[in-house]
């Protein structure tokens, strides 16, 4: 059994994880920041990244304690080199590059979009590629086709704001503070989402791409109009999400299943007010030329005849999979897909070192490791 250090410092949460091959959690430490960045109502780049330097290198002391190991028993270590607040993540993969000096052992630069899309694989060693993947987070909203480490088929990506990051703009506008996305669930709980006629941006547009900002617009006139109980318009904002979410992932489910050549990537030609790297064509994608992998769908994910096998789950990952309403919707809608269903655990939904770990071992698995002049990467596409 192979045994990885995984480090975590993309936002504002440090982590370090020890994770064996075999899927046994040997440690795991976390801090998260949430009083630092409490008064600022979200997340400081600079304080994030000061904190990192305070708190990582105690917490994987803190790690190798627990599981009774030094760095020496260790068999390469894995760290987020982005996407994420560039400070943070520079602060966890120079610490990576400096243990891995040290220590003689093999560096893996995680990318942390791979650390949520194969973490559900950590907790479910049955989940086999390939499957449909829906990645929400504070910074990503995207439909992927998962056919393997390092071979990824954006399908949908959002044309502005995350669906986290909706969360969280919401319950800026509702008072609630920092963190967002758990607030508001804990508030919609009690309120009617019917009571608050909110709009649901590009339902039923025929690409599976997302929209969110007009949703938070409508959210804060909501909010201003001083008609509506704060719970009634946290309830329907979040069953706007869900609807959104549920729409989108039927449109590239039925794309996925109608079309000879299913798999589509984004289109090369952007919407009207599209950033051109949110909508990336997938034969730019850098995860794969780094990785060495053409993106073929013959080497994994096939009957063995070079047709491409219609993904068997649906999966949902990042820290909004920790939302139970939309964890339910989903549920149903790989049931009425005839699809098993895989939400990792809550605390795996959220950002962690564990997935970061679980990820630098899938990479190990295949020989794949890093030069120590690896950069570290502000954004970097799945
Ligand atoms: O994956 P993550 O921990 O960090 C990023 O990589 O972005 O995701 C954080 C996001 C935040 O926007 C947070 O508000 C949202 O996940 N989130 C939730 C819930 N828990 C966390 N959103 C909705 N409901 C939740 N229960
Ligand atoms: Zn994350």
């Amino acid at each position: 059994m192979a045994i990885i250090l995984g480090i975590e410092s993309s936002c504002d949460e440090s982590a370090a994880a020890l994770i064996g091959s075999d899927r046994t959690i040997l440690a795991h430490r976390l801090a998260g920041q949430e009083d630092a960045h409490r008064p600022y109502g979200g997340v400081v780049p600079e304080i994030a990244a000061r904190a990192h330097v305070q708190t990582l290198t105690p917490l994987i002391e803190a790690a190798l304690n627990d599981a009774g190991m030094s760095l020496g028993d260790v068999d390469a270590i894995a760290a987020t080199a982005g996407p994420g607040l560039i400070g943070g993540v520079m602060v966890g993969l120079v610490t990576a590059k400096a243990l891995a000096m040290a220590a003689g052992k093999p560096l893996i630069a995680v990318n942390h979009l791979e650390g949520h899309a194969l973490s559900p694989r950590l907790a479910d060693a049955a989940l086999e590629f390939p499957y449909m993947l829906l990645l929400v987070s504070g910074g990503h909203c995207q439909i992927l086709r998962v056919d393997g480490v390092g071979q990824y088929r954006r399908l949908a990506t959002t044309i502005d704001d995350a669906a986290g990051e909706a969360f969280d703009k919401t319950a800026k506008i509702l008072g609630l503070g920092y963190p967002g996305g758990p607030r508001v669930e804990a508030l919609a709980k009690t309120g009617d989402p019917k009571a608050v006629p909110l709009p649901r941006p590009l339902l039923g547009s025929a690409e599976p791409h997302f929209s969110f900002a007009g949703l938070k617009s409508a959210v804060l006139r909501a909010a201003q109009s001083g008609m509506h109980r704060p719970e009634d318009i946290a309830a329907a904002f979040q069953q706007a999400v869900v609807d959104c979410l549920v729409d989108r992932l039927e449109k590239a489910l039925s794309q996925s299943s109608s079309s000879p050549s299913p798999f589509v990537p984004s289109p090369s030609t952007p919407p009207v007010g599209v950033a051109q790297d949110k909508l990336q064509p997938l034969a730019e994608v850098e995860g794969r030329d780094r990785n060495g992998c053409d993106g073929s769908l013959d080497t994994l994910g096939t009957n063995g005849g070079g047709v491409p096998s219609k993904p068997k789950t649906l999966v949902v990952a990042g820290g909004v999979a920790a939302n139970g309403a939309i964890r339910s919707a989903l549920e149903a809608l790989a049931a009425r897909h005839d699809m098993g269903f895989v939400a990792p655990p809550l605390w795996l939904c959220t950002d962690n070192a564990a997935m970061i770990g679980w990820a630098g071992a899938e990479r190990f698995a295949l020989g794949l490791t890093d030069p120590l002049d690896m950069p570290a990467r502000p954004r970097w596409p799945l």
